[in-house]
């Protein structure tokens, strides 16, 4: 089986952390996001898979590689964004689709089952095939109601108003080669949701009622709850274990006399100095933080220096190599971009 990954969004949600990694790459409990991903399709018996890059798509290169656990990767890359269905045109065009292929949003973080999915799609002979999933809140996605056969009556993108049900678009599809050739146009961009899926209602395209753990990674607390579910094993992955206080230390981070934990994550080589406090917070590789800090719920990107005495409170996220002075205090749910220094008594420099 064949599968594409969207992965060349920008990821604007996640700034200050996307404007220098990926969303694809981004470290979730310290392994790239799409290793999480890839395992989850190669589970569902995919050999090959075509990674869709755009933005940094270098950086998801880099990280990944040619190669997932045996399953082979195979990078396209586009000069200018497609969309969400332009680049599976791309794809076509470059002569590397099979008949059926799997498409699946970059940024998603589930077990549901593809397998199951592939079966429904083969059974009821449909062109394309939605998982659905159910949340309580819709207003970040896809509405799409179904009726008693599956068929997909309606795909409503992030609209406004009271929704008809809690089902919503999982961002996981099996899709015909034919769909792509006849459905979407070349040499644009062109949107999955907002065009292709509206126009193949009635016309072959069916959900499946997908069950199981599903999150999307793409905005913070999300980020950081998926970070929390993957550390208490609510999703089944392959980390290493993890701490008495549910936490996962990387390769060579000096802790002694620091508070880690509850559900923290420290990438590789990160310092924090004696008698600081981290708790369900997530250090990227090389972060230093002194003494006598406290830092709650918040994400501090590679290279972060974090002086004595600061306070970062919950909900903040710190970019890239930014400096927090000592005794400096990064107010809740703050924004701090890549190299910028917040001073103590001020707001960042
Ligand atoms: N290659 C490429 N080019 N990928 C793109 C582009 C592009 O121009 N634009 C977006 N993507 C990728 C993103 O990287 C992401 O992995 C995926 O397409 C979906 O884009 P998001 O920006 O994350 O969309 P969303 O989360 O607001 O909404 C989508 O996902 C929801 C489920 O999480 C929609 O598909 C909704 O219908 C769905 O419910
Ligand atoms: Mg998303």
């Amino acid at each position: 089986m064949q599968a594409l990954v969207l992965a060349g969004g920008e990821g604007t949600r996640l700034r200050p952390l996307t404007y220098t990694t990926p969303k694809p790459v981004m470290p979730l409990a310290g392994r790239p996001f799409l290793s999480f991903m890839l395992d989850w399709l190669r589970g569902h018996g995919v050999t090959g898979a075509i990674l869709s890059c755009g933005f940094l798509s270098d950086a998801v290169r880099e990280v990944l590689g040619d190669t997932h656990q045996g399953m082979r990767l195979h990078y396209v890359t586009e000069e200018e964004p497609l969309g969400t269905a332009g680049p599976v045109r791309l794809a076509l065009e470059g002569g590397i689709l099979e008949e059926r292929l799997l498409v699946l949003n970059g940024d998603v973080l589930t077990d549901l089952d593809l397998t199951a999915q592939l079966a429904r799609h083969a059974a009821t002979g449909a062109r394309a095939t939605l998982a659905l999933i159910e949340v309580e809140d819709v207003s970040s996605y896809g509405v799409v109601p179904t009726g008693a056969d599956g068929r997909v009556e309606a795909f409503l993108e992030k609209s406004d108003g009271p929704a008809s049900t809690n089902r919503i678009n999982a961002g996981a599809y099996v899709i015909e080669r034919e769909v792509v050739e006849s459905m979407i146009p070349s040499g644009r961009a062109v949107s999955f949701e907002r065009e292709v899926f509206p126009a193949l209602v009635g016309d072959g395209l069916h959900g499946y009622e997908a069950s199981g753990y599903w999150i999307d990674i793409g905005a913070p607390e999300r980020y950081l709850e998926a970070t929390y579910d993957l550390l208490s094993g609510r999703l089944k992955s392959s980390l290493p274990p993890r701490d008495e206080t549910g936490s996962l230390i990387g390769t060579g981070c000096l802790v002694s006399g620091a508070h880690i934990g509850p559900q923290s994550v420290l990438g590789s080589h990160c310092s924090v100095g004696s008698d600081s406090t981290l708790e369900r917070s997530v250090l990227h590789d090389r972060v230093l933080v002194g003494a006598d800090c406290v830092i709650r719920d918040s994400v501090l990107a590679g290279g972060v220096r974090v002086g004595d005495g600061a306070r970062i409170e919950p909900g903040a996220m710190l970019g890239s190599g930014a400096k927090v002075e000592p005794g400096a205090v990064v107010g809740l749910d703050a924004r701090v971009a890549p190299g910028a220094v917040v001073q103590a008594g001020g707001s960042p420099a």
